[in-house]
């Protein structure tokens, strides 16, 4: 009956058992090798278990039976650890062999008392009504084993044997029911972090000594994987006076004077270690701490070291659906500036993936392009004011155009708020981001004592640090990377080395070369790796820093607990590291240095390489099947460097459309030249064709919006000549107009309109009334500027009137205000004011903030032309009030120099010199020109007023020297009038009749007529 029983539990669990076994036979090819390690071994007795069961109907015993042992089963796989036989009452299970981890006596102590705590619960058994409690007895032994197969090729058996296995037993059989029992080598090696009781001497058969046993009683509080990873870095060396700078810039910040700080220096020489020890500071306690990283591989991904920081903001995590992360960011932003609400729609635009086409990125305005950059901004200056900021990007070598340009944005503000903001370079990179202003800080290598003293808390046993601290410092030349390489090669060289010559210390590193660089050092502990080991790491090296374990085991075929066991190895040889999951990513393994996944990736073959590539591009697809789009950039990445051209067409273009939503047009440029030069090494059959020309087509579109007209010129040039091999009409038209648009630009304005016209012939045939609209609102455009102010008049109402019947409003306003800007042109105010009434009701409507802001200033404007002084006041102001609340400060400025201008009217100079001071603040911190050169004229005319010639002659001078400058020509035109008409005031006719003039002259070619009355008026005045 009993051998019944037991064959039955046997038969119950055997699936569970050989997992690890049977893994290791298949890789071993049918037979597994016979192996001397150390082993840890658990021996569980159940007291009375099977005279028990053998009380109860077979039902019932199976069910009893199966409460306690499924979880038994359960933990010792949990912990990584095997069951290796059933025996009677209990079983017996191992931990090490056949694989092994660093830390198997600590695995087999949580395993055990993990069973007891089970066992307790599920141990209650009611026969006649009598509860019985069974109770387990444990014993846990560490030592050497001799493993491997036992028995004849048809019935093959895994077993361990040695006096260990017999010790664990004996020691199960003298615990007292319900406790665990340990020896002394497990003791010593768990006793730092489980709470256990004495030592107690016992005599046990077969041995002449006692021997110590100890009672494991229980785990000591966890420390927290962080905490871990703080305590375990090597004593700081040095950096005093760095650290002192950082410390004092914090506290700078602190105290809301925003602080923007660069540290530089080689590749390991301690970046990262320094900003990581300003984390500790108890200052930076105070303070919310926001990293993001840049990567080499996430060079063209727009806002990518954004991206994490404002997952960590919103508290995204990685499986939200995009409905839960607009919700995470409207409540979000709703704690932190509720008045930024309106804008929640650009932070989901940048942390989910929504791609547009080309027509409708045109749509988007280019103040749209600088909303989302001063949303951004402005929410991390709202979040500053919760709790001040300590801003951490990494290796910003690789930094992401988008990004550079987002942090050049912020370090013009970033002294009024309690923001620190450190980057990270690696030199001696290219730079690519230049921020003005920044704090330098240049790490040089460590001092000759310093690496004196590193190397001794590095190398414990004083002969080896004796033996080799000279080379070191010689060799490492104060670089902490290289010296920890050096040292981990010393350590493993240590271990590598035969029996009988361990200790022999002298006579092992005698021929001990170090490398001259911390490259070869890391690569030749790489080549140190066993086989299998060494191929894990290189085929990791190509997913980048990160290892997400789910996407590395489809590309190795591994089962994951065999996988994990390998990266849990490389992290014993210190390649990886474990970290605590982010929240949005399922990241779970990490290059503990990014050296070592530069050199195990420049390892690669290049053929390996693409085919790895590949193999992750494809399971990627496999894996995010429904969040393709967010996964546009890596899925670029991979099949770029991989064999498979037309998936690396097809995302890189998604990438870049994917850009261009987000303005992040340099970004863009990067993949579509990729992509094109892709698809232009292949067959162009008409599908390639056709594909070439829309990506020509993108491509112009954001070099014209990043100014590079030359390359929008060519590209355009080849976007047309593709699109007329494949006769595509639409795209052909499209392509035209955006020619029509790029010569706009450039000011030629005759050439310009000859493409739209080209382009609105083809229209005709299309049907395309939206085009069609809003080219004939651009011709319009171009005649007011032409000065053909009377045919610019018919095509804006012609675009109007088609906007009316299409219903196209986004045109329709385009179209109103270019309207407005024609009455404004022929001095006709109170139709601008009509006109630019009827633009702000409907951008009311439409909750488009911008566009009201804009509009307010323009109505402003008009009033303040029809002398209608309260009115224009309270339109600037109000203009002021909506910037603000979008973080627009530019036109804040440009509002606030109105109302300078409208006090001056009114003579009141306090108001005037009040707003002339607040404008110039913040044109400084834009390091604007031309709005400088508006406070110039404005501070001329303020002289004049108080008829201080001298100053006043200085300051329009000064601005008309900007205007003409950046070609501004109506300025410099009403800045000439205006001092003229000074000059007049002073009597200096001749001068005064030479400006009127020169004035006359500009407004008249550009056809603007506001003062141009004024203008014949004086010169004949003064003729008389
Ligand atoms: N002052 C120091 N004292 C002790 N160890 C240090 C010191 N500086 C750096 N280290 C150690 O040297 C290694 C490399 O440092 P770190 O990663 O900070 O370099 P880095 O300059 O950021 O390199 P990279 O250019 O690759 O980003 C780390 O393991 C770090 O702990
Ligand atoms: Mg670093």
């Amino acid at each position: 009956m009993k051998e019944k029983k037991q064959n039955n539990i046997l038969e119950l669990y055997k699936p569970y058992v050989p997992e690890a076994v049977t893994y290791r036979i298949s890789e071993g090819k049918g037979s597994l090798p016979s192996e001397r390690s150390e082993t840890t071994i658990i021996f569980i007795d159940i007291r009375g278990f099977t005279k028990l069961a053998d009380q109860l109907d077979p039902e019932k015993a199976t069910e009893v039976i199966n409460n306690i042992f499924a979880p038994i089963v359960n933990i010792i796989d949990k912990f990584g650890g095997s069951i290796n036989k059933f025996l009677g009452d209990g079983l017996m299970a191992i931990f090490g062999t056949p694989y092994s981890h660093e830390d198997d006596p600590e695995r087999a102590a949580r395993a055990s008392l993990e069973i007891m705590k089970s066992i307790e619960e599920n141990g209650k058994i009611k026969i006649d009504n009598k509860v019985k409690n069974l109770k387990a007895r444990i014993g846990i032994n560490t030592g050497l084993c001799i493993s491997g197969e036992i028995g004849s090729p048809s019935r093959k058996e895994f077993t361990v044997i040695g006096d260990t296995v017999n010790m664990a037993s004996r020691l199960q059989e003298n615990a007292t029911p319900g406790k665990i029992l340990i020896g002394e080598k497990p003791f010593q090696r768990i006793k730092e972090n489980f709470i256990i009781s004495t030592p107690r001497k016992l005599k046990i058969k077969g041995k002449k000594d006692l021997v110590s046993v100890y009672t494991l009683k229980g785990e000591k509080k966890k420390i927290s994987f962080l905490e871990k990873k703080k305590n375990s870095h090597s004593y700081f060396m040095g950096r005093q006076k760095e650290l002192k700078v950082l410390k004092e810039t914090l506290k700078k910040s602190y105290q809301s004077e925003g602080q923007l700080i660069e540290i530089n220096g080689e590749l390991g020489v301690g970046k990262s270690r320094l900003i990581l020890e300003l984390t500790k500071d108890s200052l930076a306690k105070e303070f919310n701490v926001l990293s993001g990283n840049c990567s080499s591989w996430e060079e063209s991904k727009p806002y990518a070291p954004l991206k994490e920081i404002f997952t960590k903001i919103f508290g995204i995590k990685f499986d939200d659906e995009p409905k839960e992360i607009d919700k995470k960011i409207k409540s979000r932003i709703k704690e932190i500036d509720s008045s930024l609400l309106f804008a929640s729609s650009y932070f989901s635009r940048l942390l989910s993936s929504k791609i547009k086409s080309l027509e409708e990125i045109m749509e988007q305005s280019k103040e749209e392009s600088n909303l989302l950059i001063r949303v951004v901004k402005k929410l991390l200056w709202s979040f500053s004011s919760q709790k001040p900021l300590l801003i951490i990007i990494e290796d910003v070598q690789w930094i992401d155009n988008a990004s550079a340009e987002f942090l050049i944005q912020c370090y013009k503000e970033i002294k009024e708020y309690p923001v620190m903001l450190i980057c990270s370079f690696r030199e001696p990179h290219k730079k690519k981001l230049y921020i003005g202003g920044a704090k330098i800080i240049k790490l040089s290598p460590l001092k000759n004592t310093e690496t004196d003293k590193l190397i001794r808390f590095l190398i414990k046993e004083k002969n080896i640090y004796k033996l080799m601290k000279d080379k070191i410092i010689t060799t490492a030349n104060g670089n902490p990377l290289f010296i920890e390489e050096i040292v981990r090669g010393i350590k493993e060289k240590r271990l590598s080395v035969d029996k009988e010559k361990q200790g022999n210390n002298t006579e092992i590193f005698a021929d001990f070369q170090i490398p001259d660089t911390v490259q070869s050092i890391a690569r030749a502990r790489i080549d140190l790796l066993p086989v299998g080991l060494k191929e894990i790491l290189y085929q990791a090296s190509v997913l980048g820093r990160y290892i997400e374990i789910n996407l590395f085991q489809r590309i190795t075929n591994l089962q994951n607990k065999v996988l994990l066991d390998f990266l849990k190895k490389l992290q014993k040889y210190e390649f990886i590291e474990e970290i605590k999951p982010a929240p949005q990513l399922q990241r779970y393994f990490a290059f503990t240095h990014s050296l070592i996944q530069e050199i195990a990736y420049n390892s690669l073959l290049f053929k390996t390489r693409r085919s790895l590539h590949t193999k992750i591009g494809v399971a990627m697809e496999v894996m995010y099947l429904s969040k393709i789009d967010a996964k546009a950039e890596e899925l670029a990445y991979h099949f770029k460097n991989s064999d498979d051209k037309e998936k690396a067409v097809f995302y890189l273009n998604k990438a870049g459309d994917k850009a261009q939503p987000l303005y992040a047009f340099k970004n863009a440029i990067n993949y579509y030249l990729d992509s094109i030069k892709i698809l232009e090494s292949t067959i162009l059959e008409k599908k390639q064709l056709t594909q070439l020309s829309e990506i020509y087509n993108k491509l112009a579109f954001s070099q014209s919006v990043v100014g590079e007209r030359k390359e929008t010129e060519i590209n355009l040039n080849k976007a047309l000549e593709y699109c007329r091999k494949t006769k595509s009409k639409d795209n052909e038209s499209l392509i035209l107009m955006n020619m029509g648009n790029l010569y706009g630009d450039m000011g030629q304005w005759d050439r310009a309109i000859k493409y739209f016209k080209n382009s609105l012939l083809i229209i005709k045939e299309l049907n395309n009334l939206k085009r069609k609209a809003r080219i004939i609102n651009n011709i319009g455009l171009i005649n007011l500027f032409k000065g053909d102010t009377s045919t610019g008049y018919s095509n804006l109402k012609e675009s109007l009137t088609l906007c009316e019947t299409i219903k196209a409003e986004d045109i329709y306003i385009m179209a109103l205000n270019n309207m407005g800007i024609y009455y404004d042109m022929v001095g006709e105010w109170r139709k601008a004011l009509d006109i630019y009434k009827r633009s702000l009701s409907i951008s009311k409507r439409n909750n488009n903030i911008i566009e009201i802001s804009n509009t307010m200033g323009n109505l402003g404007f008009a009033y303040s032309s029809l002398n209608e002084s309260e009115q224009a006041i309270y339109y600037f102001q109000e203009s002021i009030l909506l910037s603000e609340k979008i973080g627009d400060i530019y036109n804040k400025g440009i509002n606030l120099i109105h109302l300078g201008e409208e006090y001056l009217k009114k003579d009141n100079f306090s108001k005037t010199k009040y707003y002339i001071t607040k404008a110039e603040e913040i044109f400084k911190i834009l390091e604007d020109k031309l709005g400088l050169a508006d406070i110039y004229r404005l501070k001329a005319k303020l002289f004049k007023k108080s008829k201080r010639w001298k100053d006043s002659e200085i300051f329009f001078k000064n601005a008309i020297k900007v205007y003409s400058k950046f070609g501004d020509r109506i300025n410099e035109g009403e800045s000439y009038y205006e001092w003229g008409d000074m000059l007049i005031l002073k009597r200096d006719i001749d001068l005064a009749k030479k400006n009127l003039i020169k004035s006359r002259k500009i407004l008249r070619n550009i056809g603007a007529k506001k003062h141009l009355r004024e203008i014949e008026e004086k010169l004949n005045n003064l003729k008389k």
